[in-house]
């Protein structure tokens, strides 16, 4: 069986669907349920016997360490985290204590059991930690894309404290030889994201006829990863990847926002005619501090060493995330806490445009 951190997030949740849907071994998921995290996003598996969920924080090395010896999982799989770049520029705190302090006791506990573990399970044991494009900081318009080596900058208290993580894991590699493998990917989309990244906050905000606030001149690129194909890369890192090594997972598929939101609005279009043109709710609004201007990610060698490549094109991929969240409204309603909503007002005020 594996453990799985942060697995009631959205990408975690997706992982965990889908680990049970192709690979079925038993997963125990350890997450402390923040307004990130929502059992809504597992309640395919509420009953599954294979799915055993802890609500729990990644600091708590004694509870940690329990899990760690009562389940003796094969590998842990770190995805928890707090992992809004707009909320660390608010409220960085949260993202060290997380992030940071919370990869350390993590780190402490699985090198605590590890080191206790026989031969054969010691060499067999991967702990997986899944990082983020940002930490290798902004490129400019023709720049290459980001690689494994390509040096760390990062920009905003959510990079640095992802950077902080990466560290802290490629430190335990390299002197108590902990079987680490970290990946670095780039801007997940897909189903059950937590509608406060751009996304699905345009989706929510264009259905319910609210302004789509697009920061600065909206030429921002991301580069766009399906989250099934993200999924996907975390299974084959984990299966084939080498300890000590870093693998970049990038979706070939960059676009600037104000692109990515003009899509979005021209499906809303075809799908939902009574509002159409979507695109007349567009708002230019005032910038991300620190904005980031492009991300790219260069997977070439996931794909060469390991044989992964991203299946779903950022078209498709799009139009499978806009059906499902109009499908799935009232997972929406239920994840939009009070707490949301003083999120919402916080960032953006009553007018839609970021309180800066
Ligand atoms: P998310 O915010 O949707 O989910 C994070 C999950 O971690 C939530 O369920 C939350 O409850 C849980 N969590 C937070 N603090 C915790 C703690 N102290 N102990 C236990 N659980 C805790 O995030 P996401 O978008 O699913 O991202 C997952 C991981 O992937 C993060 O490490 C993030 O940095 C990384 N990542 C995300 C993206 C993206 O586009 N979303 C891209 C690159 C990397
Ligand atoms: O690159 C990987 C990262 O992608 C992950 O590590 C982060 O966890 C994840 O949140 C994401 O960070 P971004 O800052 O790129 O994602 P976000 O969805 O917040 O913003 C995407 C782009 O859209 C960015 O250029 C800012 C812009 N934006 C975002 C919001 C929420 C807007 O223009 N308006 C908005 O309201």
């Amino acid at each position: 069986m594996i453990l799985v951190t942060g697995g009631a997030g959205f990408i975690g949740s997706n992982f965990v669907l889908d680990w049970l849907a192709t690979e079925g071994t038993p997963v125990v998921n350890l997450d402390k349920l923040t307004y990130a995290g929502n059992l809504e996003n597992l309640a395919a598996v509420r009953d599954d016997p294979r799915h055993e969920f802890v609500q729990g924080d990644i600091g708590d090395r004694a509870l940690v360490e329990s899990l760690l010896e009562k389940h003796r999982p094969r590998a842990v799989v770190h995805l928890a985290a707090e992992s809004h770049v707009d909320r660390s520029i608010h409220a960085p705190t949260d993202f060290i204590q997380t992030n940071v302090v919370g990869t350390l006791a993590l780190l402490e506990a699985v090198r605590s059991h590890w080191s206790a573990l026989p031969a054969a399970e010691r060499e067999s044991f991967r702990f997986l930690h899944v990082s983020t494009d940002e930490v290798y900081g902004s490129l400019g318009e023709n720049d290459p894309a980001f690689c494994e080596a390509t040096p760390y900058a990062p920009n905003s208290p959510y990079a640095a404290s992802k950077a902080g993580s990466d560290h802290l894991v490629r430190a335990y590699h390299h002197t108590y030889g902990l079987p680490t493998i970290t990946t670095n990917c780039s801007n997940n989309y897909g189903p059950y994201q937590f509608p406060e990244k751009l996304v699905p906050l345009m989706i929510v905000n264009a259905l319910e006829g609210k302004p789509l606030p697009v920061y600065g001149d909206g030429r921002n690129v991301r580069d766009w990863l399906y989250v099934a194909d993200h999924c996907a890369a975390i299974r084959v890192a984990l299966a084939r990847g080498a300890p000590g090594e870093t693998y970049n997972v990038g979706g070939r598929a960059e676009r600037a926002n104000t692109d990515v939101v003009t899509a979005i609005c021209a499906i809303l279009d075809e799908l939902r005619p009574q509002r159409a043109p979507h695109r007349k709710l567009i708002e230019y609004v005032a910038d991300r501090p620190g904005h980031d201007r492009r991300y790219a990610i260069d997977s070439r060698k996931i794909e060469r060493e390991l044989g992964w490549r991203p299946r779903h094109a950022f078209e498709s991929g799009l139009r499978a995330t806009l059906q499902w969240y109009l499908a799935h409204m009232d997972w929406v309603d239920a994840v939009r806490s009070g707490s949301y909503r003083q999120w919402i007002d916080d960032n953006y005020g009553t007018r839609g445009a970021p309180r800066r």
